[in-house]
């Protein structure tokens, strides 16, 4: 039996069972409610979590096994314990919401083996008011240098049969559907992945924060138990799992918890773990909204090669730069303006140098400057890591000197050097590079097939948007995305950071295409956007992206009233809010613009048709507001009817309700203009 010695009470408990020995060191979150709690037995090492005194995550083990020395979890014990505490505010370059608090408190212990090796570890702990987060340090020391991890050892052993919101694990994709299974019955996932208890009163997301200069990690059921996840890291070619020197820390393990789904999308734990700001100056790095040549070669009605349907033409370019100046869309992307597409698939495809023959790049990025408008740039390696890296500072130079600030990089295809894993520690750290030189030219990366979103933005604010879900692509080329895929994102995928998902199709079932060539194992008889058209202008608020693409092609907007919302909609925000969610149901976000005292709302529902009730006490007091409403009619479905829809106004103060009536697979989008 352990005997219990309190030896003092402050946020930390510490747990002895003599007074020289510390067995345990216990954690409360600020408000109390969440406490963690490391366990340090001559066998093992040990966490668990709960939350309004109820078990969140049990006995958890926590440690390492490489291939180069002895296992570092057991017959460790505890040597110190350092407390401490912050209340802090932080400002955001561009973001959600602009103001950001950081109060926790944290715990580091440090841990000695037992052993004549005598090998140090040590563990952070903190404890936030949505979550709690821990991560590994190995110190310098003269018995350790090189480290190979072949596991680490990290357990997360839930405390109930949790409902789970998952896509398996991958290391190559995240663009997989979300999958809702009891957590008994999931194998693995990738994260962020999250968990509903059975009353719904608690929701956790398992992630990680910080993932630097070590590998992505996936979670994989234990065979002890159907409730134990571990973390199973994505390997090196030689099975490796992270190749490091001491010191070294590990990314953060987290978990973001709360009483409401919405909750965990207000969460900013992620963001707090990552470290402050490092670039000097950041006047360069501006949110944008974007159009571009890129919904065509999606359909098949234009080509990224050169050719008869080429679709970045210096003539298309202009065209769209043209709408794009006279609509209050920032920027423009020309994807396929590069020689390179027609051997895409090989290694050392593509010369981001080199424009098409019929694509003007200085001629282009002078006509965009003298229109108010910016030109992005595109680099597509075909996963051609290795080749990229050769080509950046020559590429990025160029970019620079055209006045280009802004980059949409791709990562469509292998990696190369063969034999690694988009999501493994090598192209954790190449992923990271491109952020890190594209600062050195003053550029700003929206990734495509990235590595997940772990806050590094807080960090490196040039790390804007990236990919890594199912996005709007998939509605051209396969069966598409389900109307509840986007009601489970702002649950899942988003808790990582923004997402580029490419919003703002209009021409739902491709009526004014063209004529497509089919590509991609594409079935024309399935292909569609599964929404109704309300439901595109709700999702550039639901989804929230500091470059924020209306990927339609223009023709399709043209004469379209709705497209006012898509004019109108800021992409940079002082205050965000979820009124109401249930994960893959519906949610409705409400954003506030950073320049000026409008407010947007935008509200999606699953395949089920829903009304919401909703009250306006989020608006300013004393101020009037117009309401201008994009909404489904009483007939819009996303199946049968998608294109219709209403546009009314109205005036409100902060003292109304409104009612959302949602088509099935229908939205809400809500302007609400400042009057006074
Ligand atoms: C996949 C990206 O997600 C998509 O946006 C892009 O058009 C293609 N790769 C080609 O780069
Ligand atoms: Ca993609």
């Amino acid at each position: 039996m352990l005997r219990t010695l309190i030896i003092f009470l402050a946020t930390v408990v510490i747990y002895s069972c003599s007074s020289k020995e510390i067995t345990s060191v216990q954690l409360n979150s600020p408000d109390g409610k969440i406490t963690v709690t490391l366990s340090c037995f001559p066998d093992s090492l040990y966490y668990a979590i709960e939350m309004d005194g109820t078990s969140i995550i049990k006995k958890s083990l926590l440690g390492f096994e490489f291939n180069n020395q002895a296992p570092l979890a057991d017959s460790l014990r505890i040597i110190s314990v350092t407390e401490r505490s912050a209340n802090e505010q932080w400002t955001q370059v561009w973001g959600e919401t602009k103001q950001v608090t950081d109060n926790h408190n944290q715990v580091t212990i440090e841990l000695e083996e037992m052993r004549a090796s005598g090998r140090k570890l040590n563990l952070i702990f903190k404890v936030f008011n949505d979550g709690t987060a821990f991560r590994y340090h190995i110190p310098e020391q003269t018995n350790i240098d090189s480290i190979f991890i072949i596991n680490e050892k990290t357990q997360f052993h839930l405390a109930q049969d949790y409902s789970t919101w998952f896509i398996p694990a991958h290391y190559d994709s995240y663009e997989l559907l979300y999958q809702n299974k009891l957590a008994s019955k999931v194998e693995s996932a990738n994260t962020p992945v999250t968990f509903e208890s059975n009353n719904r009163k608690t929701f956790l997301s398992i992630h990680e924060a910080n993932l630097t200069n070590y590998a992505g990690m996936t979670l994989k059921k234990h065979p002890d138990s159907d409730l134990l996840f571990h973390a199973e890291l994505v390997p090196w070619p030689d099975g490796t799992k992270v190749k490091a020197k001491a010191p070294m820390a590990t990314p953060w393990r987290t978990i973001q918890l709360g009483r409401s789904a919405g909750d965990l999308s207000e969460s900013t734990m992620i963001l707090n773990l990552n470290e402050p700001n490092k670039l000097a100056d950041v006047s360069w790095i501006e949110p944008m909204k974007y159009i571009g040549i890129w919904w065509g070669m999606h359909l098949g009605t234009h080509t990224w090669t050169v050719g008869d349907r080429h679709g970045a033409t210096t003539e298309n370019v202009k065209k769209y730069i043209d709408f794009a100046a006279e609509n209050n869309i920032q920027s423009v992307l020309a994807e396929g303006w590069n020689t390179g597409w027609e051997h895409w698939g090989r290694p050392r495809a593509f010369d981001f140098i080199t424009p098409y023959e019929d694509f003007d790049l200085p001629g282009l990025a002078e006509y965009a400057k003298a229109k108010g408008v910016e030109l992005i740039g595109h680099h597509e390696t075909g996963g051609d890591a290795e080749y990229y890296e050769e080509q950046m500072d020559k590429a990025f130079s160029l970019y620079q000197s055209l006045g280009i600030r802004q980059l949409k990089t791709g990562y469509a295809g292998g990696i190369v050097p063969r034999g690694q894993f988009h999501h493994g520690q090598f192209m954790v750290s190449h992923y990271r590079k491109v952020v890190e030189k594209a600062a050195e030219y003053q550029i700003s990366i929206n990734a495509h097939e990235p590595i997940k979103a772990t806050g590094i933005r807080r960090t490196y604010p040039n790390m804007m948007t990236r990919e890594g879900a199912r996005g709007m692509e998939w509605n051209a080329w396969s069966a598409g995305n389900p109307p509840e895929h986007h009601t489970i994102l702002p649950f899942t995928r988003n808790l990582g950071g923004p997402l580029d998902y490419t919003p703002g199709i209009f021409d739902l079932l491709y009526g004014n295409a063209g004529e497509r060539v089919l590509w991609n194992n594409q079935d024309d008889a399935v292909s569609r956007v599964n929404t109704t058209l309300a439901k595109q202008l709700a999702l550039f608020v639901v989804f929230y992206s500091p470059q924020q693409m209306a990927s339609d092609l223009i023709k399709n907007y043209e004469n379209q009233p709705a497209f006012q919302f898509i004019k109108d909609v800021p992409v940079d925000w002082e205050f965000s809010k979820v009124l109401n969610g249930k994960i893959g149901d519906y949610i409705t976000i409400v954003r506030k613009d950073i320049n000026s005292n409008n407010w947007y709302l935008g509200a999606i529902s699953d395949e089920e048709g829903r009304s919401l009730r909703i009250g306006l006490g989020f608006l300013e007091q004393d101020r009037k507001y117009i309401a201008e409403i994009y909404q489904d009619s009483p007939d819009t479905h996303w199946e049968t009817n998608p294109y219709l829809h209403t546009i009314t106004k109205k005036s409100i103060t902060n003292n109304d309700s409104l009612n959302l009536i949602l088509a099935p697979g229908g939205g809400q989008a809500i302007r609400f203009r400042a009057d006074n």
